[in-house]
């Protein structure tokens, strides 16, 4: 088969793949193990959707809008219909909401889907009228982080859950866990374990303290006002503020668009500020960015891909060029880029969920950010890396970066979505 055949072969299995997953105004990133909405699941992929139907990725992102709390939070999941193939369910987060929520959030990457669909529109009259309708939501939601993730203005927000970061079970969170306290756990049962490889998932002790922390918050109502504070988890991640001020500086551009002044002000001063204070997690000795620990005002021993996420940002060229040698340096321990963490950790575990698997998604915005930049060569490996991925092994939730094995659920929504994102780049 020719190359243009190939392409076109796993382009059409991408948009097979989305329709597969559309539950009609939201789509779920794949059938059993994770059967409802996911916040940036769903903004990203719009992103993909917007190929072969606009209308359909607003959608996507208007959907997720709508079950946004009162005080600006928007959650990590919507439970639209009950599944009890999931845990934990609706009934352990108890968070009150109408048409059940979490009480987390997730990485914003609202504001940067809403301006590619935007810029990249075919019908610009859908898109106004669609964008309108999202870009105040989207600032409450930027509002919300500084107010509550921010309380004491540092310019950097922390997550107080793991499963904020989407990286559920990486390297960066093994101390501030282990300080989660257990003792009042009450019993329950997994059921990831029936979807997908139990080496493939984060382990029992890390369960035993992501379902400690719902507790907990769940026992504090669900008040942000105090779920900070209150948290003995509370970590500053450089990938998650780099997307959120990708996100702000991205929100102002299509409020300028819209001729929606104050939220374009408001949210170029919050990237502004974000960006001066983004530079304190660099570290000259890892030669990236890297977590700090909130908890004990201490910054974090890993160097993993959350530290290379900021290339997303508009960091400072000096910046963005380390991060790009950094990727070099990592690439020489792997066959396939880019590893979740660096294969010469002994913490690394090449299959285990965000302990070293590649994931598309941050693929993607990694290659984004060094496109902006202007590191041109990088970007194609990446993507050259990424779509190998899939021709050895189709549309995984992620993969092994030295074997390339699919790994966790496989016809994955986001990865489809990125797989359309990566081809229209080559053509
Ligand atoms: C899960 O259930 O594994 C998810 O990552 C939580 O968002």
């Amino acid at each position: 088969m020719n190359t243009n055949n190939a392409q076109k072969t796993m382009y059409e299995r991408a948009v097979e793949i989305l329709d597969l997953n559309d539950r009609g105004n939201y789509t779920v990133p794949t059938s059993g193990l994770y059967p409802f909405q996911w916040n940036w699941d769903s903004c990203l992929v719009s992103i993909g959707q917007q190929h072969v139907n606009e209308a359909r990725a607003w959608t996507e992102m208007q959907t997720l809008f709508q079950h946004q709390w009162d005080d600006g939070m928007v959650p990590h999941i919507v439970f639209h219909e009950l599944d009890d193939g999931y845990f934990p369910g609706p009934d352990v987060w108890a968070t009150g909401r109408p048409v059940p929520t979490t009480g987390i959030t997730q990485p914003p990457v609202a504001g940067f889907a809403a301006l590619k669909l935007f810029e990249r529109a075919k019908d610009s009259s859908l898109a106004r009228q669609r964008a309108s309708t999202l870009i105040a939501g989207i600032d409450r939601w930027h509002e919300w982080f500084y107010a509550h993730r921010d309380p004491h203005n540092t310019g950097l927000v922390a997550i107080i859950h793991p499963w904020e970061s989407g990286r559920d079970n990486s390297i960066d969170w093994d101390a501030a866990l282990d300080r989660v306290p257990i003792d009042g756990l009450q019993p329950y049962q997994r059921r990831d374990l029936q979807h997908a490889d139990a080496a493939h998932r984060p382990t029992g002790a890390q369960y035993d303290r992501f379902v400690s922390l719902v507790q907990l918050f769940r026992s504090l109502g669900w008040d942000n006002s105090q779920l900070h504070d209150a948290s003995p988890f509370k970590v500053v991640d450089p990938g998650f503020n780099a997307i959120l001020i990708r996100s702000c500086s991205d929100l102002a551009k299509l409020a300028d668009l819209l001729g929606e002044d104050e939220i374009a002000e408001r949210n170029r001063t919050r990237a502004a500020a974000g960006l001066s204070a983004l530079e304190s997690l660099w570290s000259e000795a890892a030669n990236q960015y890297v977590c700090f620990d909130r908890a004990v005002n201490a910054f974090v021993d890993s160097a993993s891909v959350g530290g290379l996420i900021p290339a997303l940002a508009p960091i400072p060229a000096h910046r963005s060029a380390s991060l790009a040698s950094r990727i070099n340096t990592l690439s020489k321990s792997t066959g396939y880029l880019i590893p979740s963490h660096e294969a010469t950790d002994s913490r690394y575990d090449p299959k285990r969920y965000w302990r070293g698997p590649i994931w598309l998604i941050v693929n993607y915005l990694i290659a984004d950010g060094f496109r902006v930049s202007g590191h041109d060569d990088l970007v194609q490996r990446i993507e050259a890396s990424s779509l190998e991925l899939i021709a050895q092994s189709g549309f995984a939730e992620y993969y092994d970066p030295d074997s390339a094995e699919p790994c966790g659920g496989s016809t994955f929504t986001w990865t489809a979505a990125m797989v359309m994102e990566f081809l229209r780049n080559e053509r």
